[in-house]
């Protein structure tokens, strides 16, 4: 972003009562305007359905919203956002709705002496997003006449292939796929932006970076929370569309795909998606030999959670990419809640040293070289090698080269949203799931949807909350000689 600075438009927030508002978007958006990125034609509309006043709205987000570790904002800093904060409430399904919005975007674009450039969010549960689309269209909001109108869609799209491609076709009915913004938060942190920089800017690992010198790769995204509040929405969705399907996949696709032509235009997009296509379908076998999924203990008693529910927080899977670069080596991803501590990272293990010349160290006991991209909560990287213990011996250990993003770059916490709505806001849709990827993400999961729909008796294993998942999970890795890193 240097010293770039977004259009000038109104950021028009529908859902604007809920929690993504307080904790995500409008803390990132004051990150945006600390960090000089904002113009001064710029304003935010929250749209919502509790009755309030402007004056209202006002002050219950200036005493909710706080930084990204959660300290509170300062005053006179929040002034300047608050001053061009406004509010309108109503239905979602209500045409009145949508005229009340258009008049405020006038009022608005007139005092801030702003050009209709409109970029609306939906912060709103997925089955409200066609009405929402429908509303601004039928009240004349999203044609591109004098300024653009683009709408940044939060997830999940879809729940399976079919209901991706049903959302879609609604929202295709009122916008074109480039006002589309299908937005993965996961996108948006700097260490899964730096993946790229990180293969293509280097010239020492993409000679490496393939099946003749890696052995596998494994990604985790654990969580030591629960579900939380979230229950109604999680119980339906479950670890695999909630994580693997999306953030997890997205990861993976910047680790594997080729070098794009260039980072402008559809070009990583395009990269990215056919790492997607390269997956071969799993079989009914591989699916009960290599995906293994859980639920923690006491999960059904979580609140809105059904009793009775199959629905698992744990996934543990293995996968190929059949192309030239990685055919033969295996990808293994595991995602849980209530696992012993939030951490995401992707480990590149190298292939070991192919003979042992260190008599003290067993040629099993070389450690093989791993480079960690630690995604989060510690951002860095680490590489992993041996060397030799002090001493009148050969013998090995393995030591650590870390590299740590908020010690060099004396970085402040952001919320991971500052990117993605000023990408949004400068029309680079990059970061942005394009539909043929939400597709192809379904496309790979649907046969191990399709069997545990199936197999709708079968035992879902449970694990102890603060563990690293099933036994199940550890069996699918050491079968093939390998481990989890711990
Ligand atoms: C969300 C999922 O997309 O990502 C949540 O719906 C999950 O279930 C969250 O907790 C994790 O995000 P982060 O940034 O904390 O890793």
């Amino acid at each position: 972003m240097s010293n770039r600075r977004a259009d000038p438009c109104v950021f028009v927030i529908f859902g604007a009562s809920g929690d993504l508002t307080r904790s995500k978007l409008l803390p990132a958006i004051f990150n945006l305007a600390e960090d000089g990125h904002l113009p001064d034609e710029f304003a935010i509309l929250g749209v919502a359905r509790p009755p309030m006043d402007q004056a209202a709205y006002r002050t219950q987000l200036r005493e909710q919203v706080r930084r990204a570790e959660g300290e509170l904002l300062q005053p006179e800093k929040w002034a300047r956002i608050e001053e061009r904060l406004y509010y309108v409430s109503g239905e979602f399904n209500d045409a009145a709705l949508f005229d009340r919005v258009k008049h405020m975007l006038a009022e608005i674009g007139e005092r801030h002496h702003i050009p209709p450039n409109d970029l609306f969010y939906f912060a709103v549960p997925p089955d409200l997003f066609g009405t929402v689309a429908d509303g601004l269209a039928k009240a004349d909001l999203l044609r591109e006449d004098e300024g653009w109108r683009r709408v940044i869609v939060e997830k999940p799209f879809g729940y399976d292939l079919e209901s991706a491609r049903a959302l879609n076709a609604e929202l295709r009915k009122a916008l074109r796929e480039s006002q589309i913004y299908r937005i993965d938060h996961y996108l948006g942190k700097e260490t899964v932006q730096n993946i790229p920089p990180f293969r293509f800017a280097n010239g020492i690992f993409e000679p490496i970076w393939n099946r003749r010198y890696v052995d596998h790769v494994q990604m985790t995204v654990a969580e030591d929370a629960g579900v939380g509040r979230r229950g109604a929405y999680y119980d339906k969705a479950g670890a695999l569309r909630d994580i693997v399907q999306n953030h997890m996949f997205q990861v993976m696709t910047l680790v594997a795909m080729e070098p794009p032509i260039s980072f402008g235009g559809e070009d990583v997009r395009d990269e990215k998606v056919r790492v997607l296509h390269a997956m071969p379908p799993l079989t009914r076998d591989e699916v009960a030999r290599h995906v293994v999924r859980a639920q923690y203990s006491g999960y059904t008693k979580e609140p809105n959670v059904d009793p009775p529910s199959r629905t698992e927080t744990f996934v543990a899977m293995r996968l190929f990419i059949d192309n030239w670069r990685w055919a033969g080596v295996p990808f293994y991803l595991r995602t849980g809640k209530r696992l012993p501590r939030r951490v995401t990272e992707v480990a590149v293990q190298f292939k070991r040293a192919p003979l042992m010349l260190f008599k003290d160290t067993p040629v099993h006991a070389l450690s093989s070289n791993a480079l960690v991209l630690r995604i989060q909560p510690d951002e860095g990287i680490s590489l992993c090698f041996d060397a030799k213990v002090p001493g009148p011996f050969e013998r090995l250990d393995t030591v650590t080269m870390n590299f740590n993003y908020a010690e060099y770059f004396k970085t402040e916490p952001t919320t991971g949203y500052e990117t993605l709505l000023f990408d949004a806001m400068t029309g680079d849709q990059t970061l942005f799931h394009r539909m043929d990827m939400v597709e192809a993400g379904w496309q790979a999961v649907a046969p191990i949807l399709d069997e545990w729909k199936k197999d709708a008796s079968a035992r879902v294993p449970t694990y102890e909350p603060g563990t690293w998942g099933p036994s199940e999970a550890d069996l699918l890795i050491e079968r093939d000689s390998r481990q989890w890193r711990d």
